[in-house]
C-alpha cells in the first residue's frame, strides 16, 4: 500500500502520488478482466494514498439516466442518483470533471456525509466515448481539489476507460 501524503500537500507533491498510483494500478490491474475488481482496486489505493479523499467511489452508468452506486470507501454513500441530479449527474450529463470548492454553493448536491465541504466528479468513459462510470471523491475539507488533482485523476480514469470499453457498467 502506497503511504498517504497530508491534506495540504503542493501540487508537485500530489503528482508524484499519482504517478505512483497510476503505476500501481497498471501492476495490480494487468490481465484483469473484472471492471468490478478494477473498480475496487482503483477506490482502494486511492482512499489511501492522499490526506483529503474522506469519501472515493464509483457510480455506474446503468442506464442514461441512472447512476447506481459501485465500489466505495467511506462513509455510507447513496445508491442511486437519477435524472442526472447532483455533481455527480453533472459529470454524467456533460461527461466532463465537475470540480466543486464548496458544495454548498452546488445548485442541487446531495449531500451523503454533513462532514463533505469539497468534491471533484470524473467520468470514466470508453474511447468511442460511452459513459461507463463516475469517479466520484469528497473531502471534509473546502477547496481541497485542484487542477493537479482533476488533470490526474482523468489520466486514470482514461487509463480504466481503456481498460474496460466492453464492461456491463
Ligand atoms: N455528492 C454527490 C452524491 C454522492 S455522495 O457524495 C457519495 C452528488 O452530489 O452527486
Amino acid at each position: 500500500m502506497i503511504e498517504p501524503i497530508p491534506a495540504d500537500a503542493d501540487s508537485a507533491a500530489r503528482a508524484g502520488q499519482y504517478a505512483r498510483v497510476r503505476e500501481s494500478l497498471a501492476s495490480l490491474l494487468e490481465g484483469e478482466d473484472d471492471w468490478v475488481a478494477a473498480m475496487a482496486t482503483a477506490v482502494c489505493e486511492l482512499h489511501h494514498a492522499f490526506g483529503h479523499f474522506d469519501w472515493t467511489g464509483f457510480y455506474r452508468a446503468r442506464a442514461p439516466e441512472r447512476l447506481v452506486i459501485g465500489p466505495y470507501q467511506g462513509t455510507h454513500g447513496c445508491l442511486r442518483i437519477d435524472d442526472f441530479r447532483g455533481v455527480c449527474g453533472a459529470a454524467a450529463r456533460d461527461r466532463a470533471t465537475v470540480r466543486v470548492d464548496d458544495v454548498s454553493s452546488f445548485p442541487g448536491h446531495i449531500a451523503c456525509s454533513a462532514s463533505t465541504r469539497s468534491e471533484i466528479v470524473v467520468p470514466v468513459l470508453a474511447p468511442a466515448g460511452s459513459l461507463l462510470a463516475v469517479l466520484d471523491i469528497d473531502s471534509d475539507r473546502a477547496e481541497a481539489f485542484t487542477a493537479t488533482d482533476a488533470a490526474h485523476l482523468e489520466a486514470i480514469c482514461a487509463d480504466l476507460g481503456r481498460h474496460f470499453a466492453g464492461a456491463e457498467p
